[in-house]
């Protein structure tokens, strides 16, 4: 079987490594990929943007690909699945109409009231007179969000109201273009954050593990929001007992509201919660793909292959795959980011040292990298995932930043403490 991988992360770069580990994939494609999909043994790029439609269906006919697998949300709700599916082509990813569930917070919103799932109690506006002084009348802090795809920029956790009004004023500007058109304004959730990735055919939904990212820049959870600086798995914070309930409470409300809206959802579901300090999950985020770096610690912990999962969720018989099976331990991924990330950052600097990062047990996802005539260089913010599985937190995390202190390029920046709140939960 041949596959095509839609996106140039780290994540599709996991992704298409894993389903390379599937018996049955014989190629995988991918459009446009990056430095470290061009490299990987049966693995070729393909020149088409996310969201050039007709080359990707082309490209997918031409090469006779099996299945595509969609990795960011952009194209997803710009309706690549619908597209794909009308050239008769089978597509791991949900559509158009189900991928609203991350495209509009409001729309997420409305669902989770309606289907009594637990989230931060919000409103939604559509000026900013109204939001402004319903943020008054909340106090601080408060949360304020673009409703829309706003490439991670769109959430403003606000310390003060004043600072909430700015945001609402912000968001109003025509900055984030039709993403802020409308606000919502949410209480403000304390706890640990955790990622639960689901997997759905649109009848049955089951998680992955339960995943950690870091979303801060600095050590300590400090400094400016990034796409995420590292990762790992399973957060020891879900227990079965919680697991069952986020099962019960919210991944299979979530999809039960989805079908009442007439939705077939088919591919990843994934449920951003916040658990509090008394051990309840609320839903702060959906998204509608894999989580980036959250994918890059969960399938290495993989034994069951993906591809026939993925496949059995496009053919609705997910229900009769055996459940998952997970390798013993952990895995962590520290993300090397170039320097300025996540503000204004230099691109085409020169990567040396991943062999020896790879001989020292670490596998390397290139997350924005560029294999070009000077070899390999930085071409993104986030530019490695250096990953490492272990039998235990604390073995994972050693082979990780063993890995990463191989690695050089100019400005290179890594954050040094990812895995810190495990420490709160397991004693290594
Ligand atoms: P989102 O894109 O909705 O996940 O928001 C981005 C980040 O903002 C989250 O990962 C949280 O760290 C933070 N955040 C979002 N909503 C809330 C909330 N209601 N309370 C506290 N923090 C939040
Ligand atoms: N790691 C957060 C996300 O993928 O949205």
């Amino acid at each position: 079987m041949k596959i095509l991988v839609v996106g140039n992360g780290g994540r599709e770069h996991a992704l298409a490594w894993k389903l390379l580990q599937s018996e049955q994939v014989e190629q995988v494609f991918c459009a446009p990929g990056n430095g470290g999909t061009a490299t990987l043994q049966r693995c070729q790029n393909l020149p088409a943007a996310v969201d050039d439609f007709e080359s990707i269906s082309n490209y997918a006919l031409a090469l006779g690909v099996s299945l595509v697998v969609i990795g960011p949300e952009v194209p997803l709700a710009l309706g690549i699945t619908d597209f794909l599916q009308s050239k008769g082509l089978m597509v791991f990813g949900p559509n158009r109409a189900g991928a609203q569930i991350e495209a509009s917070k409001s729309w997420a919103k409305g669902l989770m009231q309606e289907a009594g799932i637990p989230t931060a109690k919000s409103a939604v506006f559509n000026d900013a007179k109204a939001a402004k002084s319903y943020v008054k009348s909340q106090g601080a802090p408060i949360v304020i969000k673009a409703d829309g795809l706003a490439a991670g920029k769109g959430v403003i956790v606000a310390e003060t109201v004043e600072k909430a009004q700015q945001a609402v004023d912000t968001i109003f500007s025509g900055q984030f273009g039709n993403a802020g058109k409308f606000v919502v304004v949410e209480e403000f959730l304390t706890g640990q954050e955790v990622s639960v990735l689901a997997l759905t055919d649109g009848m049955t939904i089951r998680p992955l593990l339960p995943a950690q990212d870091h979303k801060r820049i600095g050590n300590g959870d400090t400094g400016e929001n990034t796409g995420g600086m590292g990762a790992y798995a399973p957060t020891p914070i879900i227990t079965k007992e919680l697991r069952d309930r986020i099962q019960s409470q919210v991944l299979e409300k979530t999809l039960e509201a989805l079908q009442n809206r007439g939705i077939d959802y088919r591919g990843v579901l994934y449920a951003g919660l916040m658990i509090s300090p008394e051990g309840e999950p609320k839903v702060l985020e959906y998204n509608c793909r894999f989580g980036d770096p959250e994918t890059q610690v969960i399938l290495p912990m993989l034994e069951s292959p993906l591809f026939e999962l993925m496949l059995s969720c496009v053919e609705r018989r997910f229900h009769r795959v055996a459940p998952f099976s997970w390798k013993q331990g952990a895995a962590a991924t520290v993300v090397a980011a170039a320097g300025g990330y996540p503000g204004e950052y230099e691109k085409g600097k020169v990567i040396t040292g991943i062999p020896q990062a790879e001989s020292k047990g670490a596998i390397v996802f290139h997350a924005g990298t560029e294999l070009n005539n000077q070899g390999l260089v930085t071409n993104g913010g986030r530019v490695l995932n250096v990953t490492a599985t272990g039998k235990n937190f604390a073995e994972a995390l050693a082979i990780a930043y063993g890995g990463i202190e191989c690695i050089k390029f100019d400005g290179m920046y890594y954050r040094t403490d990812i895995g810190h709140r495990v420490k709160l939960t397991v004693n290594f």
